[in-house]
């Protein structure tokens, strides 16, 4: 099958990234194997070893348990899959509780992979800690808005900017991360209206993931837009393709053939 594939030229560099904000929207997606890396490498501006690798390649209820090692490992894999994307590497919970230990950790996934920046989730209580990194060479990702890793402490996965006070905390988050030094900045589970206004506040992208159109770009979780994660589904993903659909429907069929002994026929057998 022919498939149209908007080819890019090459890895985009900070500055590029900088310079989409207003001229392009960003597409970045996670990936945690060189195997789906690189199929996105030609594709995806942005690829994300995202620590959500907890909940779909791992089966964890949520990102918390994520370990560095596991980090560093997928984001090897990923780097060695898409050599020709930029590539942010998750910095997992409790790695970066002070600055001092986020530059030791975010120090080895740069030392040990190929990763060209961390993502730290964190508004203006992070600021300190972003600064510290990119004063010692470590380009940062900020995370604002909805914070995965701070599902447990919250009680749930709560969508953000529902009140003038959050929208207000938002756009403090957005600055404060921005004048700490971060290139670009996620921003998740925010009503769209306040995305957009928080888009606007900062010089730097701001990539969506449930956050409306009005942002610089958006991230989705590949296995969630792939349609293979099927434990649930939230509200912002569109899913591209029916994959745990297809995927069974193949392996059933080769079962099949193997019980009726139509594999392997002629042409796959030596
Ligand atoms: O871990 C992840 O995949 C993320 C995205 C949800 C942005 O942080």
């Amino acid at each position: 099958m022919k498939i149209k594939i908007t080819m890019m030229n090459k890895k985009l560099s900070i500055t590029k990234i900088l310079k989409a904000k207003g001229e392009h929207p960003l597409t970045m997606i996670t990936a945690y194997d060189a195997l789906f890396a690189k199929l996105f490498d030609p594709i995806a501006d942005i690829i994300l070893v995202g620590d959500s690798l907890n909940m779909s390649f791992a089966g964890k209820a949520d990102t918390l348990s994520a370990t560095l090692e596991q980090m560093i490992y997928h984001t090897q894999a990923v780097c060695q899959g898409a050599e020709n994307t930029f590539i942010i590497a998750d910095m997992p919970f409790g790695t970066y509780v002070t600055p001092e230990r986020a530059l030791d950790n975010a120090t080895r996934i740069f030392q040990e992979s190929a990763a060209d920046a961390v993502k730290i989730e964190g508004g203006e209580a992070k600021a300190e800690t972003i600064a510290y990194l990119v004063d010692n060479g470590i380009a940062v990702c900020g995370h604002i808005g909805l914070l995965p890793q701070s599902v447990r402490g919250e009680g749930g996965y709560k969508v953000k900017g529902k009140t003038d006070a959050e929208a207000t905390q938002l756009i403090a988050d957005a600055k404060a991360v921005e004048n700490a030094g971060a290139f670009c900045i996620v921003i998740e589970g925010v009503k769209a209206d306040v995305a957009t206004l928080v888009a606007k506040s900062v010089s730097v992208p701001v990539i969506g993931i449930g956050a409306g159109n009005g942002v610089d770009g958006q991230v989705l979780v590949f296995s969630d837009m792939l349609g293979l994660f099927e434990a649930f589904t939230p509200k912002f993903v569109k899913k591209y393709l029916n994959g745990a659909d297809m995927v069974k429907e193949a392996v059933q069929n080769y079962k099949d053939e193997v019980e009726s002994r139509r594999f392997p026929d002629e042409i796959h057998t030596y």
